[in-house]
């Protein structure tokens, strides 16, 4: 099965995709991730990208492309992906289009995470991760268990995104609207589109997309 999480910065894309991964053994598929462990990883392409990233633009469609269809070569046809943060364009969509076709795949899923966009400012400002292992943590909505320490590997160091201040995330959400929105239609004109209260609590979001993807809903 192969999904997208459609959704504006901090509608849940990440966390969602997370506990599809870990409950179905789906794989998750981030531009911003990968974009980010290049950046991180002291890459030319990490250096090319970090300007445009940490001022809220979109990266180009060739690069994002690029890195999606690397990847999904890497993966085995039996297992299952989970398209987050990609794709973000018209060209995008096109592109994912012959990209799953060469590689014998077809999409099954567009779940759109439907949320208040005002609320979102506080979910990401508030957001930061586990530095070893990349777990998602809220200041408010999901702390660690103990206090900092990682619940999934025990580390007691966290990072916070440079992209997560409040004019950045301003930025972001702008183009959202103004270039990933417009994609919708692509999609709901084929019947697969679903939407989903992101506004819900984090395990209820998952139910709901749970039952999508068994066709209880
Ligand atoms: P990317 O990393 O994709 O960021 P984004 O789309 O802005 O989305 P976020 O990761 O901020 O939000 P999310 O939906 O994953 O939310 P999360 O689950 O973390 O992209 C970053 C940048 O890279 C872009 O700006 C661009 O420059 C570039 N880029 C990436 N892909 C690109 C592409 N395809 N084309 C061009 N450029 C690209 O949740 C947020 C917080 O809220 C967390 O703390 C979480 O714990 C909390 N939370 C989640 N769900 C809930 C809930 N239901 N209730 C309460 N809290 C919740
Ligand atoms: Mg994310």
């Amino acid at each position: 099965m192969n999904i997208i999480l459609l959704g504006p910065p901090g509608a849940g894309k990440g966390t969602q995709a997370s506990r599809l991964e870990a409950d179905r053994g789906m794989v998750q598929l981030s531009t911003g991730d990968m974009l980010r462990a290049a950046r991180t990883a002291d890459t030319p392409l990490g250096h090319q990208v970090a300007a445009v990233m940490d001022s809220g633009a979109l990266v180009s469609d060739e690069i994002v492309s690029a890195l999606i269809d690397d990847r999904l070569a890497t993966l085995s046809a039996e297992q299952g992906t989970i398209f987050d943060g990609y794709p973000r364009t018209a060209p995008q969509a096109a592109s994912l289009d012959a990209i799953l076709e060469a590689h014998g795949r077809h999409l099954d899923h567009v779940i759109e995470l439907a949320v208040d966009e005002d609320a979102l400012v506080e979910r990401i400002t508030g957001r930061f991760s586990c530095a070893k292992c990349g777990a998602n943590y809220h200041d408010k909505f999901k702390l660690p268990a103990v206090a900092d320490t990682c619940d999934v590997c025990g580390n007691h160091e966290f990072k916070r995104r440079p992209d997560d201040n409040e004019e950045t995330v301003r930025t972001r959400m702008a183009e959202y609207r103004a270039k990933t929105a417009p994609i919708l239609p692509i999609y709901e004109a084929r019947g697969i589109v679903s939407r989903v209260d992101g506004m819900a609590d984090i395990g209820e979001v998952t139910v709901a997309i749970e039952a999508i993807l068994d066709g209880r809903a």
